[in-house]
C-alpha cells in the first residue's frame, strides 16, 4: 500500500518504517528541513534502539522516502498518518496547531480519495476537527472529493519503539467508516497474524482510550510513589509491598516500581489534557489532580533527602548525576526529572558533573555550556571528587557498577538513588550511606 505520515519524530518515523519494514511504499513528510536531511544522509535525528539499521534496510530496498514537499506527501498516500507533536497548551489542554495544519494541507492539495489517519495523541473531537478543517479546503477549492478520517492511537513506548510497533498488544481503530476499516485492517494485517489484535470502535472511544492508559499508568506510578514515602516513615520497605501486592493478578507487576517521578513526552502532557478535559465538561478528575501533584512532588524527592543531609547552601558542592534522560534506551529529556533536579541544585549553588548513556547530546542543546555542568564520558567520571552520587535513570549500564572503583572516586560514599537499583543492606555492608526510594 501507499502510505505518507507527517511528522517524523519518535512516532511517525518509527510508523513509517516499520510500515515499509512489511513492504509497503512509504513518504515521510517532516517541515523540520534538517531532520529530512538527516534521514536523507542515512542517518536518524532520534536515539531509538533498532531503528537506525531498520531504516537504512528500507531505504536501501527503495520502499522509505523522505521528504519537506507537502503537495508531494499528500499526493503519495491514499493513508495519511498524522504524527505531529500535540504539547501542551498554556491551560493544560492539547494544543492541535499542528494537527490542524496537516489536516489543511492534505484538504489543500489532494486530488483523489484519502484516508486521514489520527495517529497523534489528541482529545475528543479532534477527529471532527479534522474532518472540519478537511471540508473547509476542499469547499474553498469547490472540490468534492471523497475522505474518511479515523483515529488510530499509538501506543508504543520510546526505548522499545520497534518492538511495540511490530508486535503489538492492541491495535486501536476508531472509525464510522466501513471503507476505513478495511483499508486498516489491510494495512495491520500483517501485524496480527499470531491472533487478531484490532479493536475497532467509534472514534470518541478510541480517542479516548489513548488517554485512559496513559492516565491509568501514571496514576499507578504516583500511588506507589506516595506509599514509598510513607513506607519510608513507618520503616517498610516499598519493593516487599510491591512484590505482595504484585502476585494479585488484579493489580499485577508492571508500572508499580517506586522512583523520582514520572516524566517523558506523554504522561505529563496526557494527564493534563485529559485533566482539561475533564473541566471543559463539568466532570473532576480528582484522581488525576492528585496523580499530577504527587508526580511534581515526587520529582523533588532526591533533592529534599540531599538538602536534609547538606542543608540547602549548596554552594562550592559538585554532585554526580547517572542518567538524564527521563527513561531507559531513549534520548528524550522532555519532562526528564533531571531536569527538575538540576534546576533545584543550580539555584542552591551546586555543580553537577553527569552522564547518560544516550542523552548527552540532547542535554547539551537544553542547556549549552555552562560552568555548573560538566558532561562526562563515562559513569565513573562523573564520580571524581563528588560530594555525593544521584541515581536518575534506571540504565543497565548502572546495575552492577564496581562499588570498590565508586567509593574510592567519591568525596564521601553517599548515593541517592531515585531508582532503587541496589540492595540496601549490601549497600550498607559495604560501607555506602544509600537513600533509596522508600525502603529503610
Ligand atoms: N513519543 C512517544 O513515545 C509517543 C507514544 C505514543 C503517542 N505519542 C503521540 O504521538 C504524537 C507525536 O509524538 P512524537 O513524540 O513523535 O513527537 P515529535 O515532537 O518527536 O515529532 C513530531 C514531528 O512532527 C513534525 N511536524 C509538526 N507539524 C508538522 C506538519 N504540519 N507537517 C509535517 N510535520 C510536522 C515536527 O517537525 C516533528 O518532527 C504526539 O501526539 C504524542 O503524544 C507519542
Amino acid at each position: 500500500m501507499k502510505i505518507t505520515v507527517i511528522g517524523t519524530g519518535y512516532v511517525g518515523l518509527v510508523t513509517g518504517t516499520c510500515l515499509a519494514e512489511v513492504g509497503n511504499d512509504v513518504l515521510c513528510l517532516d517541515l523540520d528541513p534538517k531532520k529530512i536531511e538527516t534521514l536523507k544522509a542515512g542517518g536518524i535525528p532520534i536515539y531509538e534502539p533498532g531503528l537506525e539499521d531498520m531504516v537504512q534496510r528500507n531505504v536501501a530496498a527503495g520502499r522509505l522516502h523522505f521528504t519537506t514537499d507537502i503537495e508531494e506527501s499528500v499526493a503519495f498516500g491514499q493513508i495519511q498518518f498524522i504524527a505531529v507533536g500535540t504539547p501542551p497548551d498554556e491551560d493544560g489542554s492539547a494544543d492541535l496547531q499542528y494537527v490542524v495544519a496537516a489536516a489543511r494541507n492534505i484538504g489543500r492539495h489532494m486530488d483523489d480519495y484519502k484516508l486521514v489517519v489520527d495517529k497523534s495523541t489528541v482529545p475528543v473531537g479532534t477527529a471532527d476537527k479534522v474532518r472540519a478543517a478537511l471540508a473547509e479546503e476542499l469547499a474553498r477549492r469547490g472540490a468534492a472529493i471523497e475522505f474518511n478520517v479515523a483515529s488510530n492511537p499509538e501506543f508504543l513506548k520510546e526505548g522499545a519503539a520497534v518492538e511495540d510497533f511490530m508486535k503489538p498488544d492492541r491495535i486501536v481503530i476508531g472509525t464510522d467508516s466501513e471503507r476505513a476499516t478495511q483499508l486498516l485492517r489491510q494495512l495491520y494485517a500483517p501485524f496480527q497474524r499470531n491472533h487478531e489484535r484490532l479493536r475497532v470502535m467509534d472514534v470518541r472511544s478510541a480517542e479516548l482510550t489513548k488517554y485512559a492508559a496513559n492516565a491509568m499508568l501514571a496514576t499507578r506510578i504516583s500511588f506507589m510513589n506516595e506509599l514509598a514515602v510513607l513506607a519510608e516513615k513507618l520503616g517498610a520497605d516499598i519493593e516487599q509491598v510491591r512484590h505482595g501486592i504484585g502476585s494479585d493478578p488484579r493489580i499485577g507487576y508492571d508500572f508499580l516500581y517506586a522512583g523520582c517521578g514520572y516524566g517523558g513526552s506523554c504522561f505529563p502532557k496526557d494527564v493534563q489534557a485529559l485533566r482539561r478535559t475533564g473541566q471543559e465538561n463539568g466532570v473532576p478528575l480528582r484522581v488525576l489532580d492528585a496523580v499530577e501533584e504527587a508526580n511534581d512532588a515526587q520529582k523533588q524527592i532526591l533533592v529534599n533527602k540531599l538538602v536534609a543531609r547538606f542543608g540547602n547552601d549548596l554552594e562550592g558542592r559538585r554532585f554526580a548525576m547517572w542518567g538524564l534522560a527521563f527513561k531507559p534506551n531513549t534520548d528524550d529529556m522532555r519532562e526528564a526529572p533531571s531536569r527538575t533536579m538540576l534546576d533545584a541544585l543550580w539555584a542552591m549553588g551546586a555543580s553537577v558533573s553527569a552522564y547518560d548513556p544516550a542523552a548527552m547530546d540532547e542535554t547539551r542543546r537544553i542547556y549549552g555550556e555552562r560552568a555548573d555542568l560538566q558532561l562526562v564520558d563515562s559513569p565513573m567520571d562523573a564520580l571524581k571528587g563528588a560530594d555525593a552520587l544521584l541515581i536518575v535513570t534506571e540504565w543497565k549500564v548502572f546495575r552492577s557498577p564496581n562499588f570498590d572503583t565508586l567509593k574510592s572516586l567519591l568525596k564521601a560514599p553517599l548515593i541517592f538513588d531515585g531508582r532503587n537499583l541496589y540492595e540496601p543492606r549490601a549497600m550498607r555492608e559495604m560501607g555506602f550511606d544509600y537513600f533509596p526510594i522508600g525502603r529503610p
